[in-house]
């Protein structure tokens, strides 16, 4: 089979882009309940969902949250962002299924997202005293991600080509039987 970007799921993972530019508008409520139940739909390790999702929308919070790494810029524009709870990953006896599961809900809210017309990015968290600063969740949880939501400044941008080289030869990746 080749790439067929009409088939709608496997056309969404391949048009999708991440967006960092944001019109002021702020999200549509169904479109916010839409994505958020796109995450929680997700399915985990064990189903055991170790996951809460802060919505935060209040424009200073999200600037102040846009402070918490070096690429988490997109948020100070965002409708919407999204800091995605987990216990602590990096805990001597955290099972490394905590980031997969979340890998998983982060993109199937993305990909529910990009349906709407709506962009999104994820930004990693650097600075992890201020995100537990700003966003109050409990010493035994923690943030590793937040996603940033909004309608895109440039619709267009929603499916922009990928750039040169922008993804791997999937000769490059895939292997038969062996490393
Ligand atoms: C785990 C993870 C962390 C990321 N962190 C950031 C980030 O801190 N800031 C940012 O602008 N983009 C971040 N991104 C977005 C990537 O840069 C983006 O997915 C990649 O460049 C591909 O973009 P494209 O789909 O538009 O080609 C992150 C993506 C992933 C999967």
């Amino acid at each position: 089979m080749t790439d067929d970007h009409r088939d709608p799921v496997f056309g969404a993972i391949a048009a999708k882009r991440a967006i960092r530019t944001f019109a002021a508008r702020p999200l549509e409520p169904e479109h916010l309940d839409r994505i958020l139940r796109a995450g929680r739909h997700s399915g985990s390790s064990k189903n055991l969902q170790r996951w809460a999702f802060i919505v935060c929308r209040d424009r200073e919070h999200l600037r102040q949250l846009a402070e918490v790494g070096p690429w988490a810029g997109h948020l100070a524009g965002a409708a919407i962002g999204v800091a995605l709870v987990t216990p602590d990953p990096r805990g001597p006896d955290a099972p490394s299924s905590i980031l997969f599961d979340l890998g998983q809900a982060a993109q199937n809210m993305m990909l529910a997202a990009w349906e709407l017309g709506i962009g999104s990015v994820p930004a990693t968290v650097y600075e992890q005293d201020l995100a537990r600063r700003l966003l109050g969740y409990p010493a035994d949880q923690h943030c590793e991600y937040l996603l940033s939501f909004g309608y895109p400044s440039d619709p267009t941008a929603l499916t922009r080509p990928a750039v040169a080289g922008g993804r791997r030869d999937i000769g490059e990746m895939v292997r038969e039987e062996r490393w």
